[in-house]
């Protein structure tokens, strides 16, 4: 964690200002997962980042338990959160590799552009399965580079190797969806606004 936690901190500001590369698909993506909320549920976002998601969902739920591994992220989630105001969310450093909550204590899980930085993401997805109540939902964006960059899968150890850019893994979105039913998951909506972006999977455990 110590190697990808500094590439996170050593980006963070610079990551913090960059604008939303397609912001009327974030804006879509937002408004469907939304769409699911109920006023009491509980959330957990692994991998928050700066926070700009958990922030605009918190005053929509109960509260949200954000982590991430970057100390420096979580710095400027919680100042954009108290700039805000919110005070719904309890930002927290862990990695998702070994974070625990009780079983089937969440609503909702949210994990939006990491499933393709984790070391074993199959076996983040068990975890977050069991963390979710029955009926509980999946919520991921995750850019799958199997399609498009044939070369990546030879750049990034090296990249890696080198200390300039984190782990990142290298599959289809018919790999990770086959992965997430593999999981246990239903998926409930599915959307990639064209080949080259992210693709977004609302899941269901079932119950
Ligand atoms: C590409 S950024 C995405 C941030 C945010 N979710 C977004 O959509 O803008 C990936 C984030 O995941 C964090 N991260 C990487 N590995 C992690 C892990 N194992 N557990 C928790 N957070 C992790 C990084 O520190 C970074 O903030």
């Amino acid at each position: 964690m110590d190697q990808a936690a500094k590439f996170w901190d050593r980006i963070a500001n610079y990551y913090s200002k960059q604008a939303i590369g397609d912001e009327a698909a974030y804006q879509k993506k937002l408004q469907v997962t939304r769409q699911y909320f109920l006023p009491d549920m509980e959330l957990l976002e692994f991998g928050c980042g700066t926070g700009s998601t958990a922030i605009t969902h918190a005053p929509h739920v109960k509260h949200i338990q954000a982590i991430d591994i970057s100390p420096k992220m979580l710095a400027i989630a919680q100042d954009k959160a108290d700039a805000n105001k919110i005070n719904n969310i309890t930002f927290q450093r862990a990695s998702i590799d070994d974070f625990n909550v009780p079983a089937e204590s969440l609503d909702i899980v949210l994990g939006l552009s990491i499933l393709h930085l984790l070391e074993n993401k199959e076996a983040v997805m068990a975890r977050v399965y069991k963390m979710l109540k029955p009926g509980g939902l999946f919520v991921t964006s995750t850019t799958c580079l199997g399609e498009n960059m044939k070369y990546m899968g030879l750049i990034a150890p090296i990249g890696k190797f080198l200390g300039l850019m984190p782990l990142l893994r290298i599959f289809t979105g018919k790999e990770l969806t086959d992965s997430i039913g593999q999981a246990g998951f239903r998926i409930d909506y599915q959307w990639q606004p064209s080949k080259k972006q992210a693709l977004f999977v609302v899941a269901k455990k079932p119950g």
